[in-house]
């Protein structure tokens, strides 16, 4: 009995042949293939603009950049989340501030966000987590007291709030594409997209080291910058991301679980996480099927070491807290078959 992953990596011949095309047309970096894959990546998701570039990771550090974030300001992040969110807001040497999340959606919490406003707030992180859209009334908050809203859409490929696609729905977003996600480039890769038509010419630049046309780096960036054959790999996978979420979602419902979906909301579904009060009691019971799962996350992001100096690493956010180590996600990928599926089914209902 094969061992079922958290993620099976697509490849098809279409996306060798186009790594191949980009390898062979001598063209390696800075080439039609990155171009194209950022326009079509704004295209599919109602950005202004986007561009490729390293890693999810890479693509919160610029978006700091981007808004001019540093040293005195802070960004408010969800207290629970990969820790790439909050440490792209240290590096730019801006402090974050931990808000708890939603009981229910696991979300950062509006009343939260807008308790820890202060005079210093240059802007808000949320986080579409395991593909589920943050609160409309995130939007809301950002919007009144003037603060830039960015989205850590890297789970979120295909998610949707109110009809507006995540990477459209506030100032900036920021994707990744590693080879877990919802899409992937065949190794290590991000995009950033922006709706303020203002940011789409320094986002370019940003990537290449601030250069303008004319080689003269008129801002501090770095070299950020996508391969051509990723891009090339990444081009052929969006065309199946419409089909891919379709079918994330018909397996989260095949699968039987009690977890919801924001009112207003579409779900991409990178990861579906059961609430557990016994979750290594569910993970052997997974495992005794062949079925691998995992907790995401087991430490609220400012329990972590690297904050150990942090004002908040010792504050409880209770619901962080509460679900940190309770949430066990397991496969919901597009490529599971029924049989998986009916595996699945059976371990959880042993
Ligand atoms: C919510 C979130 N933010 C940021 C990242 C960072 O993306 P990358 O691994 O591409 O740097 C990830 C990736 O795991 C993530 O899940």
């Amino acid at each position: 009995m094969p061992r079922i992953p958290l993620a099976r990596p697509f490849w098809d011949e279409e996306c060798e042949m186009a790594a191949v095309a980009a390898l062979s047309s001598g063209r390696w970096v800075k080439g039609p293939q990155a171009k194209k894959f950022g326009e079509e990546f704004a295209n599919w998701c109602g950005a202004v603009a986007a561009v490729p570039c390293q890693s999810g990771s890479a693509a919160l550090w610029a978006a700091m950049r981007l808004l001019g974030i540093g040293p005195g300001d802070e960004v408010i992040v969800p207290g629970m989340t990969f820790i790439a969110t909050a440490t792209a807001v240290s590096l730019v040497g801006a402090t974050p501030v931990f808000a708890d999340i939603e009981e229910d959606y696991w979300c950062i919490c509006p009343d939260d966000v807008e308790a820890k406003i202060t005079a210093r707030t240059k802007a808000v992180i949320g986080v579409h987590i395991f593909g589920q859209p943050f609160s409309q009334r995130l939007k809301q908050i950002c919007k009144s007291h003037n603060i830039a809203l960015v989205e850590d859409a890297a789970q979120a490929h295909g998610a949707t709030l109110d009809g507006v696609m995540a990477g459209a729905i506030g100032d900036i977003a920021c994707f990744s594409f590693f080879p877990s996600k919802n899409m992937a480039v065949g190794g290590e890769g991000g995009m950033i997209t922006t709706t303020l038509p203002e940011l789409a010419e320094r986002m370019n630049r940003l990537v290449d080291h601030g250069r303008d046309d004319t080689l003269e780096s008129v801002e501090l960036g770095t070299n950020l910058r996508m391969s051509e054959v990723a891009a090339a790999i990444g081009r052929v996978q969006l065309k199946h991301l419409k089909d891919w979420t379709t079918k994330r979602r018909s397996n989260s419902e095949s699968i039987i679980h009690e977890t919801k979906t924001r009112e207003g909301g579409a779900h991409s579904w990178h990861q579906l996480c059961i609430l557990t009060e016994n979750p290594d009691e569910l993970i052997s019971n997974l495992d005794a099927q062949e079925v691998d799962a995992r907790v995401h996350y087991p430490i609220p992001c400012n329990r972590h070491q690297v904050y150990s100096q942090h004002f908040q690493h010792e504050i409880s956010l209770p619901n962080c807290d509460k679900l940190a180590h309770r949430l066990v996600a397991i496969p919901v990928h597009p490529s599971l078959s029924e049989s998986e599926i009916e595996r699945i089914n059976s371990a959880l209902h042993p």
